[in-house]
């Protein structure tokens, strides 16, 4: 038996792929869920890919004696902490929703595991700490800005509080800064599944093509990049989950009992709006309907990864291809539309 993760929001987007990814590590996740923003077919997904189920807790992870009760009925090794909220229109209209949500789960956790000894945290970071850069690609020296979004902030707080309890007390922690997670398991027995009108790229793409959606606005095509479009790093959903892995093993064998860090995870390449349409009507074979609209208020220019870091010190870097996340992210879909 291998070392037990609790995994909070797995059964959402990233955090069930690394569920997949953990299992197949010979790791024992266990998922803490309230299913809030995720459905319990996440379950049957994941049992069909792993051949068996995974402990789940359908509660919230607000909870301190709930915490501390499955760290020890479980004897939990490491934390990987996704349950956030994370829409960034509604962050601006409920921010004290936010902040008590995204804040004082992660305040809770670390003290239920301060409180049970337990010293390795993966927090789910993103790539909006690093604003609308001067220079892309970012590193993880690059300075952060001052958060655009309320759900931003969170990401960045939540940095600084880990950072400062990994200083004062035995905690190892990494945060991970993602940049634009896509696509789904090869199997399409788990993937995105985005409520109402999806304000990502890819689902709006999937959707119209499926018919779902008439077409795909794009938002702005008068940017200063070689198309116009906005650029963006879209990391294979997989190769994210994988990277947690990494990360874990590298906090659990780190001799520093103060461990912390951050690490970019993106694939290292930037692609505009246009271009992932075009790639996506290769993968797909049909032309997608689409128009250019006005830019989206808050929408950073041009943002990719340095992944230089993460490479050294991890071990890590992505091993699939854009077209390849497409074409899951696009198998997903005709499954969704299927079922
Ligand atoms: N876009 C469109 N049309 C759409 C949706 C998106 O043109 O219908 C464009 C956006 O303008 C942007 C690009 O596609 O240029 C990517 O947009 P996404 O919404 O998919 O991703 P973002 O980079 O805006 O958002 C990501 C994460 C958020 C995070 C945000 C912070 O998904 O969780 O970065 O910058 F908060």
């Amino acid at each position: 038996m291998g070392p037990k993760i609790l995994v909070t929001g797995g059964a959402g987007f990233i955090g069930s792929h690394t569920v997949v990814a953990l299992a197949e590590a010979g790791y024992e996740p266990v998922i803490l869920d309230d299913f809030s923003n995720s459905e319990s077919s996440v379950l049957t997904g994941l049992r069909s890919i792993l051949g068996k189920d995974i402990p789940c807790y359908a509660r919230d992870c607000n909870d301190y004696a709930l915490l501390r009760s499955i760290f020890r009925e479980h004897q939990i090794s490491g934390i990987i902490h996704f349950a956030a909220f994370k829409a960034v229109g509604e962050s601006m209209q409920e921010p004290l929703a936010y902040y008590r949500n995204n804040l004082g789960s992660l305040i809770t956790l670390m003290d239920a595991m301060l409180a049970e000894g337990i010293s390795n945290l993966i927090f789910s970071s993103s790539c909006t700490v690093y604003g609308n850069p001067d220079q892309p690609p970012v590193t993880e020296e690059t300075p952060v800005k001052p958060a655009a979004s309320v759900y931003g902030n969170t990401k960045q707080i939540g940095e600084e509080i880990i950072r400062d309890v990994c200083a004062a007390k035995p905690l190892k922690a990494i945060s991970l800064r993602y940049f634009n997670p896509i696509g789904a398991h090869p199997s399409a027995e788990i993937g995105e599944l985005p409520r109402g009108i999806p304000n990502n790229l890819v689902p709006f793409i999937t959707q119209t093509a499926a018919g779902l959606r008439k077409s795909l606005t794009i938002f702005g095509n008068d940017y200063p990049t070689p198309d116009g479009t906005c650029i963006r790093d879209y990391i294979h959903v997989m190769d994210l989950a994988e990277a947690h892995v990494s990360a874990l093993r590298y906090a659990m064998a780190h001799a520093d009992v103060h461990l912390y860090d951050t690490f970019n995870l993106g694939s290292g390449q930037g692609n505009s709006v246009l271009e992932l349409v075009q790639q996506f009507e290769q993968v797909s074979g049909s032309p997608l309907p689409y128009q250019i609209g006005p830019r989206r208020e808050g929408d950073v220019v041009a943002v990719w990864a340095d992944v230089q870091k993460s490479s050294n010190l991890l071990g890590w870097k992505t091993r699939r291809t854009l077209k390849e996340a497409l074409a899951d992210a696009w198998r997903w879909q005709q499954k969704l539309a299927g079922s």
